[in-house]
């Protein structure tokens, strides 16, 4: 697995439409290469303006199969593709209570609260502050006010409101720490990436009546988890 190669900053130069043109394609063609199933997660990706999410001389990059920088030590958005690549497994759905562990630019809460709909809710917790303020302010921009927002270590989780019927961490793990799976509701199920012999590879964990049971999914790169359970 090798690391990604970034393109540099530059004044942004993509009109809105040509944004909206490349957003819809990019929907297009991650139901092509057979990611994307659920309808509900294919109308939060057609609806919310990626680039909205995305630091200004990096905006025009929105779309590209690359993470991109944030404001903050060591974070990222991730690539487009990382959000189905962790929904479907998840079968996020209307009614889930939802905790994303790794808010970074906020794109994945938004795109979770519009799945989640009326009936159910969003956490996101993200450890640096300066990374949080960045999030913070795109929500609220793109009108996603009732996002329960929280600058802590996530490898906690977020107790006031658990339990949770999905969880995603978008940070890799040595191993899912343990307040996670504890606030995860019975029949839940948690997404993250875990290292194994230096290798991350995504995970998803089911708290069924006879204990967890951990699927290996495929292998990833992402940033890694910080705070009391990180590396
Ligand atoms: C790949 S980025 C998240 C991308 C994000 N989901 C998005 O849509 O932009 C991972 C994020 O996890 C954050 N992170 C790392 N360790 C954390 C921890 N212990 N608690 C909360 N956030 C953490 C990083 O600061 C970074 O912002």
């Amino acid at each position: 697995m090798h690391g990604w190669i970034i393109p540099p900053p530059r004044e942004p130069a993509k009109s809105v439409a040509e944004l909206e043109r490349e957003r819809a394609a990019k929907v297009e063609e991650l139901v092509g290469a057979g990611l994307l199933k659920s309808e509900r997660i294919r109308q939060a990706l057609l609806k919310i303006a990626r680039e909205d999410f995305i630091p200004y001389s990096y905006r025009d990059y929105a779309y590209l199969e690359v993470p991109l920088p944030l404001p903050g030590e060591q974070s990222t958005i991730s690539c487009p593709h990382s959000y189905p690549l962790f929904y479907e497994p998840l079968g996020l759905d209307a009614g889930h209570r939802f905790l994303e562990v790794g808010l970074g630019s906020g794109y994945g809460a938004a795109v979770a609260r519009e799945v989640v709909g009326e009936e159910g809710s969003v956490v996101a917790v993200e450890i640096d502050p300066q990374t949080f303020e960045f999030a913070k302010a795109n929500l609220e921009r793109a009108g996603y006010i009732d996002v329960v927002l929280v600058n802590a270590d996530g490898g906690l989780g977020y107790p006031p409101h658990q339990p949770y019927d999905r969880i995603s961490i978008t940070a890799a793990c040595r191993s899912v720490p343990p307040p996670l799976t504890r606030q995860l509701a019975p029949g839940g199920k948690l997404i993250a990436p875990v290292l194994d012999d230096g290798r991350q590879f995504l995970s998803l964990v089911e708290k069924t009546e006879s204990g967890l049971i951990r699927t290996e999914i495929c292998e990833v790169l992402y940033v890694s988890l910080r705070g009391k359970f990180g590396k």
